[in-house]
Formats: structure tokens, sequence, C-alpha cells
């Protein structure tokens, strides 16, 4: 068995495999080695040596296609690439023409490789985004970080090193970096400049991006499957826009839907609620880790993470249930129908809206389609579970002493499951540092036909929140 140690890239395969021709060495007898995998093989001396026997080797004609086919190939990632390449070569200059068509298994071989290294290089133009870094580090002035599938950064670095003219640059990859200080190109195997990266401040180009990106984006022609296919998830996390995709997707189906609603309000009955189309979608420029929240499922059909409103030293916390309709699209709680009755009971109460602390137990609108409508539908425990770690941050940030729970939901994401509403309702509960006070959600009164009946379940809520305020917690 030869072994033949290469430098990890396609010139030195190229030099080593003419010579091994030359010699008559059939594939199987060769052992390829990388400079990457075994460092102790290699020296200087070595690689001399071998750089001069091939210089005597004989060139062998290949066609252009099959040049460019082993050029390409010789980029994909596979350890065993550099013996795979010699087996083409050597059946190519045996006489084999066959070897260079996509319908012999090594030709077939070859043609998958050479084109998964051609998709990873407009890939990586299309996807690598440089940003500004503060002036005051001093060069590289640009930085990328990217995670290529196959081993198309030096190509790359050329592609951008041919077009960004004397601005000094670094490409940080997972397995190397390239380099350019306005004139010479370096590149670096091992590991990225992972420091480096962190430095980068977002600029100024890339705000201006943003609001690019944002205004082109068309809801109504919005195709996810399309889009992913553009722009695979895999990369989102390296381009600023990507952070923006989720939201405006979401947007995108609560529009459609906002859309289609609007067009049959006429027809349906009941009261019409103005919605301004501006305030309706607040755009928020830096999405909060809530916004991007993922921890269950609900975030698909909702159009936007609702955020709890109030002073963050509000002595009193109202928790709802989870957003409606109305709080879904303006992205605000208790801005419809049941914030409008809890509104009238906080005024019956002497509390001021502008005082407490509004919030629900899930951020989410979870709803089912009912004709053009989206009906309200109760979030399962496990829904209330995955976002107690939001509300967690809520009781803590916010020094609210007295929580009024509205509803049952509310009730059993502080207790758990098993404490029923007809057992707590009117009480005060002690609850960690606070004191909880349980009474009806407003929507359950707003369900309630009979008046009477509705005037009941409004008074238990006026009396809560009297209780609440009366607290000395
Ligand atoms: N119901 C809730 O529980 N919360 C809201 O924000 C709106 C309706």
């Amino acid at each position: 068995m030869h072994v033949i140690a290469i430098d990890d890239e396609f010139d030195a395969w190229r030099v080593a495999a003419l010579d091994a021709l030359a010699q008559k060495l059939p594939p199987e007898s060769i052992d390829w080695r990388t400079a990457q995998a075994e460092p102790a093989l290699f020296n200087e001396s070595a690689r001399s040596a071998k750089a001069a026997k091939a210089a005597d080797a004989p060139p062998i004609r290949v066609s252009r296609e099959l040049a460019s086919l082993l050029k390409d190939a010789a980029h994909f990632r596979d350890a065993r690439r550099w013996s795979f390449l010699y087996r083409v070569l050597w059946r190519w200059a045996q006489g084999d023409r066959s070897v260079a068509s996509p319908a012999d298994e090594d030709g077939a071989r070859l043609y998958k490789m050479a084109k998964a290294v051609r998709r990873a290089q407009h890939d990586m133009i299309a996807y690598v985004r440089f940003r500004q870094r503060d002036a005051s580090l001093g060069a590289p002035e640009f930085v990328a970080w990217y995670e290529p599938d196959h081993d198309v950064l030096a190509w790359g670095a050329e592609h951008f090193a041919a077009r960004m003219g004397r601005s000094t640059w670094l490409i940080a990859t997972p397995d190397g970096a390239a380099m350019f200080d306005g004139e010479r190109l370096q590149l670096e195997r091992g590991r990225a400049l992972a420091s480096d990266h962190a430095a980068v401040l977002p600029d100024a180009a890339e705000a201006l991006w943003m609001t690019y990106y944002r205004s082109i984006f068309n809801p109504a022609r919005l195709n996810e499957s399309a889009l992913e296919q553009h722009m695979p998830v895999r990369f989102w996390k390296g381009l600023p826009e990507g952070a923006l995709i989720p939201k405006l997707v979401s947007d995108a189906r609560g529009g459609a839907r906002r859309v289609a609603q609007a067009q049959n309000v006429g027809a349906l009955g009941g009261k019409a609620v103005q919605v301004d189309a501006l305030a309706a979608q607040p755009e928020r420029d830096a999405p909060t880790s809530l916004d991007t929240c993922r921890r269950c499922d609900l975030w698909r059909n909702a159009t936007q993470a609702v955020h709890g409103a109030g002073p963050s030293d509000a002595r009193i916390m109202l928790l709802g249930e989870q957003p409606g309709d109305q709080e879904d699209l303006k992205g605000e709680p208790f801005v419809g129908p049941a914030g409008q009755l809890l509104q009238d009971a906080m005024q019956r109460a002497g509390v001021v809206r502008e005082h407490v602390y509004l919030t629900n137990a899930v951020k989410h609108f979870k709803w089912e389609p009912r004709g053009k409508r989206r009906l309200h539908k109760t979030p399962a425990q496990q829904e209330v579970e995955a976002c107690s770690y939001w509300l967690e941050q809520e009781l803590h940030d916010v020094g609210a002493k007295v929580i009024v729970t509205l509803g049952a939901t509310a009730l059993a994401a502080l207790f758990g499951r098993r404490a029923t509403l007809s057992a707590h309702v009117g009480r005060v509960v002690p609850y960690r540092d606070k004191l909880v006070v349980a009474t009806y959600h407003p929507s359950y009164a707003l369900r309630q036909n009979d008046e009477a009946a509705r005037e009941k379940t409004v008074a238990a809520i006026v009396a809560a929140l009297e209780l609440a305020s009366s607290l000395k917690a």
C-alpha cells in the first residue's frame, strides 16, 4: 500500500495524482491521507520532494467537462473524496470514457458531488451577510459568520475579494476563516475566530436593510414552502432578516385572515369594532425573545405574542387567560370586549387601569376557525405550563404584591390544575410573598344572556378588585 499525504486541497491532490498515474499506481493500492487529519505526516521537505517529482509527471488530457467536475467535487465534504477522484482519473487514463457519464456509477456520484458543491457556492454568495464592526476595533471593518455545507470558503472568499474593493473583512466559519486586508487574501484552517465575530455591532446599513426587507415582504403573496426552499431555515441565524421572518410569516397569516374577515364583516351580525390598521400590527424592530417564543405550538396560528402591559412597580397584577382575537391583532392585553367589561369593573371598584399590570397566563391566542371568525379555544394545561416561563419573569420583574386571577386558567397557572375556581372565588390565598384574589373571567360575564346573572358575575369581579386594592400585602 502506498501512503500519499497531501494538503487537503485540489491542487495538492492534482499534483500527487498525476505523479501516481505516472507510476501506474492503481487506485486500490493508494492510501490517501491529508494534512488536516494527520499533521505528523507532513513536513516541508516531504512536500517539496513531491512537487519536484510531479513536475516530471506527464500531463494527462481530460475533457473540459471532467476537469470542471473534478475541481468542483474536490470541495465536497467527504473524507474519501481524494481516493474517489483518483479512481475517476485512473479509469479515464485507462481509456474508460464512461466514467465521465452520469449513467456510470462513479460518474453519477461525481456529478452529484459537483452539484452539491455548486449549490453550496451559490448559497455562500447569497447568504453571507457582512456586518460592520465598531470602528474603534480597527480592521477588519466587516465580519460575517457563515456555516457552509461544503469546503467552499476559499472559493467564496475569492468571490468577495474581487467585489469588496479595498475594504478589510473576515469571514469566520466553524472550521476556518478567510481574511482580506484590502490587498491580500489569507485563509486559515482550524477554529474560527469566534470572539472576533462576537464583537460585531449591528450597523446602520443593517437597520436600513431590515426596514427594506420588511417593506418588500408581501404577506398576501407569501408561500411558506417556497420561502423555505429559497432561503433554507438553517441560514436564517446568519442573516439579519432571519430574525424578522417568523414574525412576518405569523403576521401574514393573521393579516390574510383579517382581509378575509374585513370582506365579510358586513355580512356578520353584531357590533363592528374599529381596528386601526397601523396600530393593529405594531412593528418591533428588535423582536424580544417572547416574540420568537417556540415553547409550544400556539405561535403558529397567532399573529404575535401579546406582552403584559402596565407599570413595573404596579401593586396589583390582573392575570387573564390568553389574548383574544383583538388582542392578537393589536398586540396588547384586554383591548377587546372582555377588556371593556374589565375596564368598567375597574372603574366601579375605583381601580385605575394605568396603575395595574395586565397580563395573561398564555401569551399567544389559541383559536379555531368558525366560518370566517376565529373562536377562542381554551389553552391546554401543557400550554399554560410552557408559558409559565414568561409569567415567572413577570412575577419576578413586576413587584405586584396582589394578583387577581381572572377565571380558571389563570388560577391554574399559579396553583395547578386541581385548584378549582368554585373553591377559590372571592377568597384571598397566599402565594409565595404575594396574595391572590380569585374571581371570574370577564368573558364569563359576557357569555351570560340573562341580565341578572351577568350583573351578579360583574359584581363579583368588582368585589374582587375592591378586595385586592384594600389588601395590605
Ligand atoms: N381575555 C383574556 O384573558 N385576556 C385578554 O387579554 C383578552 C381576553
